[in-house]
């Protein structure tokens, strides 16, 4: 081999050496962006949407990764298991009568519990349509803010006593059968409209029905943004009908406060959720 030659052999084997130890650098100083990509993963599953995102903008502020990094998903549930039974507490007195309260046919009302405190509401709403009279000025509020939004909401139905609730859930029994008037109608006693604090809202569109074509509807879209900044949650959400019980219902809100609105809003968790043990 002619001094030439061996000249180019050598370029050959430094050009083969340098790129091999390019290639083979993240094995062991580990490649920028791929760390990155584990650290993202990592960050998605610690701060979960469905129980964890949330939880730092409730409380107005971004997650801080230092303190929050060492809790696992089930912690931050704890968490805001937390912060809904202080919530609670503050109407922990109240028993069944609070605002907060869980009402579902494991936490029934009794047969004879009337709300004591009721207005009679004003706004596009059926004769003698009742609620409990923080619930009823929230929801006149709400309904205020939609229509000068352009979203002309109509109340279908609020407070139902006992014995409406009785033949009415009897009615669909007999309709449709046991199973399937279970999934869409509460037991006398386990229906939040017993307490007052629940509505029924629809629109024009679908023709003043209770249907789940409301959740597309322009009013629809915006009760489901918005009734929370009211005090009011979707009580029975469309991805949760094995917590809550019941199917989606996009037009039934429950007056719940602020606070626990938002907490539920944010966090997509059922009062089932937050409240059980
Ligand atoms: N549709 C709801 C579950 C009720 O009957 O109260
Ligand atoms: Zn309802």
């Amino acid at each position: 081999m002619n001094r030439h030659s061996q000249y180019i052999l050598l370029q050959w084997i430094a050009i083969f050496v340098i790129s091999l130890t390019m290639a083979l650098q993240p094995l062991w100083t580990g490649d920028p962006d791929e760390e990155k990509m584990y650290e993202q993963q990592e960050r998605t599953w610690l701060f979960d949407e469905s129980i964890v995102g949330k939880y730092a903008q409730i409380h107005g502020q971004q997650p801080d990764p230092e303190s929050e990094s060492e809790l696992s998903g089930e912690e931050y549930l704890q968490n805001l298991k937390m912060q809904a039974s202080e919530l609670r507490a503050v109407h922990s007195d109240e028993g069944y009568k609070a605002i907060t309260a869980l009402i579902s046919p494991e936490h029934p009302l009794p047969p004879d519990y009337i709300p004591e405190n009721m207005s009679v509401l004003g706004t596009r709403a059926y004769d003698g349509a009742m609620m409990r009279a923080e619930a009823a000025e929230a929801l006149e509020r709400l309904m205020a803010d939609a229509e000068a939004n352009g979203q002309i909401l109509y109340v279908i139905s609020v407070y139902r006593s006992y014995a409406l609730q009785e033949r009415l859930h009897n009615g669909y029994i007999a309709s449709m059968g046991r199973a399937a008037a279970e999934n869409e109608s509460a037991p006398p006693g386990a229906s939040e409209h017993q307490s007052g604090l629940a509505v029924d809202l629809s629109c024009e569109s679908v023709g003043h029905d209770l249907v789940e074509a409301f959740e597309n509807t322009p009013e629809g879209r915006w009760v489901a943004e918005h009734a929370w900044q009211y005090g009011f949650i979707v009580r029975y959400p469309k991805d949760k009908t094995h917590k809550t019980g019941y199917g989606y219902e996009p037009w039934h809100l429950r007056y719940i406060g602020v606070e626990m609105a938002q907490l539920i809003h944010e966090t997509g968790l059922t009062l089932e959720e937050l409240y059980e043990e």
